[in-house]
């Protein structure tokens, strides 16, 4: 085990590589992150976050001392103890995840002369830690140590996530690599299971995998609730009660979207297939989320029919509050799905702009939005909705229908306001009809 401040070169610096950096570093390590685009590492060195994650920025302004940038692979390893991977892994046109940047990583990496551990936070698929180990074999380098460390951060509270997890993983072939991994934790109060490398490589897989299904088992309850006269979000509450059970990831809605969940299903899916295993359940929980957001299309029907030059407001785009984050959003689908059925569509989000939505108006406030609209769509819960005068937004719609994509506003106040009102699986609160 190394003396004095211990140095952690960190390979990416995206959200998981810039979280990664900046706990280590206000957990006492030395840390430098090196990232392949120029401008992002002159930001950074400059002291400017390229993304919008609560708490980050504080992080590493208070950090700066112990926390370097850098382009240069050899910058980057001299000296370091631990070599974190937190580079993208996107999906292939197959769904089978693309480590073409892990194996980058790996095969940039100098002679090491020194004991040091490669460690995986990106999400990788089971299988491929054994496949790195044999590489850095070929490449004479037996000594270095190599470990799966999953993520289990969640944007928005990325760095509380970290600081304060429900539990560390480490994964390792040799048990002092696993040590030395744990070790780096010190100062985390939080359960560490130690196991091997494909296990922990599941692990992350897995719990996504858990994660997306409560969510479409959720959804599919709330489209009964509204074939049968309950409230989901009552029925929810009623559940989640249940010890067993427990209440998180239980909101019904328009579905998941994100970097991870959509990608990480998909890789779990090729993964099993790949092995010969066609995960059935895992394929349900997809499908589910791919037709629940497109369930508003159905509701604004009801109301309005054809939706040709209709006008629909949606507010909120990003694929879930307190992030700038629109991938795999479900707002994606929504629009694309407005626009192809000839309605007119405008944007409210607090957050993401300069995002050419192709035929989408983008408007400065949610009042902006919903003029003259036919609908109103809550899309993405940002608590800025609650602050609204529905009332006053209501006078100035051509037709006043409010979807509540999210179940977040009191219904009777919406209907007080004016609105026809269709949440989520809400047909006992007047939902559907
Ligand atoms: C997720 C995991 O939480 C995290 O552990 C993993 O490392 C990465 O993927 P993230 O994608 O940032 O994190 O967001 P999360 O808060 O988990 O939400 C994912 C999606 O599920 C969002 O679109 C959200 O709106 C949706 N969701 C979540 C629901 O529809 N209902 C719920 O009850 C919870």
């Amino acid at each position: 085990m190394s003396t004095s401040p211990t140095r952690i070169a960190v390979f990416g610096a995206g959200y998981v590589g810039l979280v990664t950096g900046a706990c280590f570093a206000e957990l006492g390590h030395s840390v430098v992150v090196r990232d392949i685009v120029g401008a992002r590492i002159d930001a950074l060195r400059r002291g400017e976050v390229p993304i919008y994650e609560p708490g980050l920025d504080d992080l590493l302004a208070r950090n700066s001392e112990r926390l370097t940038f850098t382009l240069d692979v050899a910058d980057a390893i001299e000296g370091a103890d631990f070599v974190y991977v937190a580079v993208g892994t996107p999906p292939t046109y197959s769904g089978d995840a693309d480590l073409s940047a892990v194996w980058t990583v790996v095969d940039e990496l100098p002679v090491i002369d020194r004991p040091c551990t490669v460690v995986m936070k990106s999400t990788v698929p089971v299988g491929t830690g054994l496949r790195v180990r044999h590489r850095l074999d070929e490449r004479g380098l037996e000594h270095v140590g190599y470990v799966s460390n999953p993520e289990f951060t969640a944007e928005g509270t990325a760095v509380k996530d970290f600081m304060r997890p429900d539990r560390v993983v480490v994964g390792a072939f040799r048990e002092e690599d696993g040590d030395g991994v744990a070790a780096l934790h010190a100062g985390i109060d939080a359960p560490v299971v130690r196991c091997d490398v494909a296990s922990a490589e599941m692990i992350k897989l897995a719990a996504n995998a858990a994660l997306m299904t409560r969510i479409s088992f959720i959804n599919e309850i709330a489209n009964v609730c509204e074939a049968t006269g309950a409230d989901v979000v009552r029925v929810a509450e009623g559940i989640g009660l249940d010890r067993r059970i427990g209440p998180s990831f239980l909101r019904a809605g328009v579905g998941y979207g994100g970097s991870c969940f959509p990608k990480d299903s998909l890789a779990l899916k090729q993964l099993a297939a790949n092995s010969g295993y066609h995960f059935q359940l895992l394929n349900a929980v997809i499908e589910v989320n791919e037709l629940q957001k497109r369930r508003v299309i159905g509701k604004l029907h009801h109301h309005l029919g054809s939706l040709r030059d209709r006008n629909v407001a949606l507010l909120g785009l990003a694929f879930k509050p307190h992030t700038d984050d629109m991938r795999e959003a479900p707002s994606l689908v929504l629009a694309g799905r407005l626009l192809a059925e000839g309605a007119n569509v405008s944007a409210w989000d607090p957050v993401v702009d300069g995002i050419d939505l192709h035929g989408v108006r983008m408007a400065e406030t949610v009042e902006d939005a919903a003029a003259g609209a036919d609908a109103v769509v809550l899309v993405t819960e940002w608590p800025q909705l609650a602050e609204v005068d529905w009332s006053a937004v209501a006078q100035t719609m051509r037709t006043k229908i409010f979807v509540d994509g999210r179940n977040m506003l009191d219904q009777e106040m919406l209907r007080g306001a004016g609105f026809a009102v269709e949440g989520i699986g809400r047909a006992a609160a007047g939902g559907a009809a």
